[in-house]
């Protein structure tokens, strides 16, 4: 049992974010990073490890949990809101779906986060009945839901598009297993196809499956929880389905995306950061780019260490796929890198449509990058200009964040509750290693 189990603390109440849409951070560029960034649980192993709370009666006790995040405390919301009971403290969470109240998950809730989505799969295998509103686009890409949909009713389950939200319930005896292929790769959908097929009657093959870093943590998750899954990690994963699954202790696994995000913020400022409880083995993509374009990185024990000992980076070429693929998720802070690197470098961008909202800002700024179609050609400049600058999406933010680090004189970042979503205190974070960034 976990500490949190011990605790008499009250049930988590509905949360309010904290971060106003009127709330700028404010950047006075040019100070090197030096010092220890500890780095938070991963974000979106979190988000759908929470649901998989729902798949049996016994308390998921969770470590390492970002809780001070946006999506978390909307995904506490909704999770709440079905009935859910949710304790958190620190960095621990326990949830416990013995008694849920409700099985819809409602429009106001998810449309602030599309990770709400992950409901439909677990509600619908272990109550054979769900209601969870189409999340609709957002800013990066039009996003559809259909690989979950389709998948779903390959498994015997009923849907209906009713009011601009999906009705789903289960065949007469449950879910049954199937083999799906998907016809693009997804890691929304194989998560929740994969946490359905968990309590499903037979076995079920997911071929062409996302092969990210948190599908493993959910599906080890799972796992301890009784789940039979073989090929967690590969193209193709493998569940039998089991009667019930019972409650279990497990760790979120470090954020890689923020990472990342830390990496590249000391290769652009120079300095020598540490990142602590961090795993470079996650980030084979962006460590071999980086390597090229003159950025010295090395695992030690929990930690990471990251300097670019003095020298100007220079321009690589940069393609987002699936993992083991280019993350997406690194895309605009690594264009952000690029902007002062020494030659040019083209980022290519495959998995969503829209996701260059960060070029106009990056160009006000002084940067030199030209979009065509998915691919924009960064020409490095000798300096960025501080400016006030707008972000559209969490990553865009903190790769107008980072600009801000490096650039001369002051920047104004507005509309920071994007960054709240997926950052855990980064302004302690960055103040900590001597940036000159407060919250206004
Ligand atoms: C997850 O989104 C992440 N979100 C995203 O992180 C991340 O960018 C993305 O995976 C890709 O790595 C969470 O984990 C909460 P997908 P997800 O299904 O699952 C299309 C961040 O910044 N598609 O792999 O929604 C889709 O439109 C966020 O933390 C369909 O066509 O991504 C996209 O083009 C942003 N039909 C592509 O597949 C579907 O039914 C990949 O999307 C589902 C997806």
């Amino acid at each position: 049992m976990t500490a949190l189990a011990k605790q008499t603390t009250d049930q988590q109440p509905p949360v309010k974010p904290s971060g106003g849409a009127l709330d700028k951070i404010k950047i006075i560029g040019g100070v090197e990073l030096n010092g220890s960034i500890p780095i938070s649980g991963a974000k979106n192993a979190a988000l759908k490890i929470m649901c998989a709370s729902l798949l049996t009666k016994d308390a998921l006790h969770l470590e390492n949990s970002p809780n001070s995040l946006r999506d978390i405390k909307s995904q506490i919301e909704l999770l709440t809101h079905l009935g859910c009971q949710i304790r958190t403290h620190d960095n621990l969470m326990s949830l416990c779906a013995a008694n849920l109240t409700s099985l819809t998950a409602p429009y106001d809730i998810v449309r602030k986060m599309r990770g709400s989505i992950l409901v439909l799969g677990p509600l619908l295998a272990r109550f054979g009945e769900a209601k969870v509103s189409l999340p609709g686009g957002c800013a990066i890409g039009t996003r559809p839901v259909d690989l979950h949909i389709k998948g779903l009713e390959e498994m015997g389950a009923q849907i209906k598009l009713e009011e601009g939200y999906i009705h789903a319930s289960a065949p007469e005896g449950g879910l049954r297993g199937a083999k799906i292929l998907f016809p693009k790769v997804s890691v929304g959908a194989t998560e929740n196809l994969m946490m359905a097929a968990a309590l499903a009657n037979g076995t079920t093959v997911l071929a062409n499956a996302a092969r990210e870093p948190e599908i493993v943590n959910l599906g080890e998750c799972l796992i301890s929880m009784g789940a039979n899954i073989q090929g967690l990690g590969t193209d193709t994963i493998t569940i039998e389905g089991v009667e019930a699954l019972h409650g279990a202790t497990h760790r979120v696994l470090p954020d890689r995306i923020e990472t990342g995000t830390y990496i590249i913020a000391a290769g652009m400022t120079g300095g020598t950061l540490r990142l602590q409880n961090a795993d470079l083995s996650s980030l084979h993509a962006l460590v071999g780019i980086l390597e090229e374009a003159g950025l010295h990185m090395e695992q030690d024990g929990d930690d990471i260490i990251v300097n670019r000992n003095g020298l100007r980076l220079k321009g690589v070429d940069i393609m987002t796929e699936p993992y083991p693929g280019f993350p997406t998720d690194l895309q605009a802070q690594f264009m952000a890198m690029l902007t002062l690197a020494e030659g040019a470098g083209m980022v290519t961008e495959t998995i969503f449509e829209n996701r260059f909202m960060h070029v106009p800002e990056l160009n006000r700024m002084g940067a030199d990058i030209a979009v065509q179609g998915n691919s924009a050609i960064v020409r490095g400049v000798q300096s960025l200009k501080g400016a006030e600058v707008m972000a559209t999406d969490l990553r865009a933010s903190v790769a107008l964040v980072l600009a801000g680090l490096v650039a001369e004189g002051e920047t104004t970042v507005n509309r920071i509750y994007h960054l709240e979503r997926g950052y855990e205190n980064i302004v302690d974070k960055l103040s900590a290693c001597g940036a000159k960034i407060q919250k206004v």
